[in-house]
């Protein structure tokens, strides 16, 4: 979480070359920012409550630097305010300091400094570190920086100014992400390459324990623990600048919506072979042979990328007959995992950088278990620790809720799923015929697309209700889940994701008049229980939307329903690709009905960096 970026420039440049870095950091975190530059031999800070625009706003337009720092934050120690806002400084101000983590033993820390005169104005974990570096600066800020840091509990992304070294910016990290770049106008330091689109041209991805020195384009990679890191790998920043632009629409959730069918194919295109029904997934580096070994899959995800992860163990046991589970990794982490040679683990996740998926797999690995990454950010921390996996291709993800990327993870899982299944049971007819409705999955979704109407419809016909449930079985199971995770994040609205199956064993209790229902129920091999369950609600007077799959089974629906929206039809494995953009439509259109920040939701950001 939180956005952090680091300018030191060959020569004076405005501010807005910061701010604007800043304002595309802004989906990491946006309840407050802040800016620290130096003026003459004294150190500025500007720090406010709220989004970067208001921040920038109060600027003064004619703010010069040669070396900044900034920061949007996602508050975890301290209310959002404007003291508890980073930059953050020692008592003379001599000291600036951008933070992203979480610091575990600052209460004990901030004790002791006290005890020793210094005065805190502050909340937050961050102000220890600015004390700290303090306390130990006695000519170099790199020195300063790796002693105090060997204080220090928890994990940290920072970048540091100090007054007595003008121009100088100290970056190291331990467990939240932080990039180096270069370009024509000096040197970078962001959390995300995307801060730095359009500015530099190479970047470095610091592993936990690099710090990095930066003056002008003058750059060297360090260890925190002394020396060189002579292992830091270089290369181009393929973003470009207009990386965060919205193209019109209104929102980047609905820009990632729409961009759904092309995102897709790109995940496909060059990985399927339609001659042998299968797909063709170099990233995982592995033989034929050891596909063979494996008789237990385990998918650890968060979130969105749990509930792609539990539609991708339903296709990898279904296709390869593989027992898969997809599992929630801060909850796996803890679980005294069995671990075994014959398993196979994935990190699955948009960003690469949850730090609970990613503590998860690092559990794994240290009980020696074999583990890749499913990730849509290239070179992010979960795809260079496991260094074989399958990159999901969805492009930029910008919107807090994920859209695109659901879509494409699903797709890398049934691409596993093919390929594994083909060596085993799978038949080539069957390969075939699966195949053959993929490649016509973007037409569909465009198709889908089209009906955007009905979805703004149902919201308007449910925009009195305050709860809902969403139902599915079997492969709309996940889907459920999903489409009531996404009400919840976007429009705040009470909303719970269950098996339909599950509803008479407790849920359906709250069933009433007011209580309204999302069943995603297509026509498939337990559509009849499901619509059972349907009924079930009905009798109890709970309004309904049904979200179906070709016409096969509407009218019979539309007798139980409110609402009845209809989507293309396609193999029962391949409907979670389709309903799946039916919900996250819905959640769209009832979050713009009710007028709330679809792109900015409360309480939340981008990449969750801290446990
Ligand atoms: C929901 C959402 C989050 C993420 C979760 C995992 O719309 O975006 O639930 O899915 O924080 O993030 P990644 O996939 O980056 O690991």
């Amino acid at each position: 979480m939180c956005g952090i970026i680091g300018f030191s420039g060959n020569k004076r440049a405005p501010a807005r070359l910061l701010m604007e870095g800043l304002k595309r950091l802004e989906y990491r975190g946006y309840d407050s920012a802040g800016i620290a530059w130096q003026l003459r031999a004294k150190l500025r800070v500007r720090k406010r409550a709220g989004k970067v625009d208001e921040l920038w706003d109060e600027l003064p337009e004619e703010v010069m630097l040669r070396a900044g720092i900034a920061h949007t934050r996602w508050a975890t120690h301290g209310s959002p305010s404007d003291a508890n806002a980073h930059p953050h400084t020692d008592g003379p101000e001599r000291i600036a300091l951008v933070h992203n983590g979480v610091i575990d033993n600052f209460r004990s820390l901030k004790a002791d400094l006290e005890k020793r005169g210094h005065v805190f104005r502050s909340e937050t974990d961050t102000e220890v570190l600015a004390h700290l570096i303090s306390e130990h600066c006695n000519g170099s800020l790199e020195e300063a920086v790796r002693t105090a840091l060997r204080l220090v509990e928890g994990t940290y992304g920072i970048a540091v100014m100090s007054a007595d070294e003008p121009g100088k910016i100290v970056a190291t990290r331990r467990g939240s992400p932080l990039i180096v770049g270069v370009g024509d106008e000096g040197s970078f330091v962001a959390s995300d390459a995307v801060a730095m689109a359009g500015r530099a041209d190479e970047v470095v991805n610091l592993e936990d324990g690099d710090l990095a020195v930066l003056i002008g384009d003058e750059h060297r990679i360090l260890r925190l623990a002394g020396g060189e890191n002579h292992q830091a790998i270089w290369s181009a920043l393929d973003l470009p600048p207009t990386v965060a632009d919205k193209q019109g629409y209104p929102h980047y959730m609905l820009k990632e919506i729409m961009e759904q069918p092309d995102a897709l194919e790109d995940c496909f295109r060059g990985r399927i072979q339609r001659d042998s029904g299968t797909a063709k997934l170099g990233g995982l580096q592995m033989e034929p042979r050891d596909f063979l070994q494996i008789d237990r899959v385990r998918l650890l995800g968060c979130g969105t990328s749990y509930m792609s992860s539990c539609v991708g163990a339903r296709m990898i046991t279904d296709l390869a007959r593989i027992e898969t589970t997809a599992e929630y990794a801060p909850e796996y982490r803890y679980s005294n995992p069995i671990v075994d040679r014959n398993m196979l683990f994935f990190g699955v996740s948009q960003s690469g950088e949850t730090a609970d998926t990613i503590m998860a797999m690092r559990e794994v690995q240290r009980k020696g278990g074999r583990v890749m990454g499913i990730v849509n950010r290239v070179a992010s921390t979960i795809a260079r620790e496991t260094g074989a996996g399958i990159y999901i291709h969805a492009g930029f993800e910008y919107a807090v809720a994920s859209t695109k990327t659901m879509l494409n993870t699903m797709m890398a899982l049934l691409l596993f799923a093919l390929l594994v299944g083909r060596m085993r049971d799978l038949s080539l007819a069957r390969g075939r015929e699966l195949i053959e409705e993929v490649e016509q999955l973007p037409e569909k979704i465009r198709q889908l697309l089209v009906l955007r109407g009905d979805f703004r419809e149902a919201a308007r016909h449910f925009a009195d209700s305050h709860n809902f449930y969403f139902m599915g079985r079997g492969y709309s199971f996940p889907i459920a889940m999903e489409g009531a995770l996404k009400l919840k994040e976007i429009a705040y609205v009470h909303a719970e994701g269950y098996s339909a199956a599950e509803m008479k064993h407790g849920p359906i209790a709250l069933i009433d008049e007011s209580f309204a229902s999302v069943f995603v129920i297509p026509p498939d091999s337990v559509f009849s229980r499901t619509f059972t369950n349907l009924q079930e609600v009905r009798a109890r007077k709970g309004p309904v939307l049904s979200i179906t799959c070709g016409d096969q089974r509407t009218e019979e629906l539309a007798d139980y329903s409110d609402q009845v929206i209809v989507l293309p039809e396609t193999d029962e494995i391949l409907t979670p690709f389709l309903t799946t953009v039916a919900v996250q439509l819905f959640a769209y259109e009832f979050a713009e009905l009710r007028g709330c920040p679809i792109d900015q939701p409360k309480n939340l950001a981008k990449s969750v960096t801290v446990e």
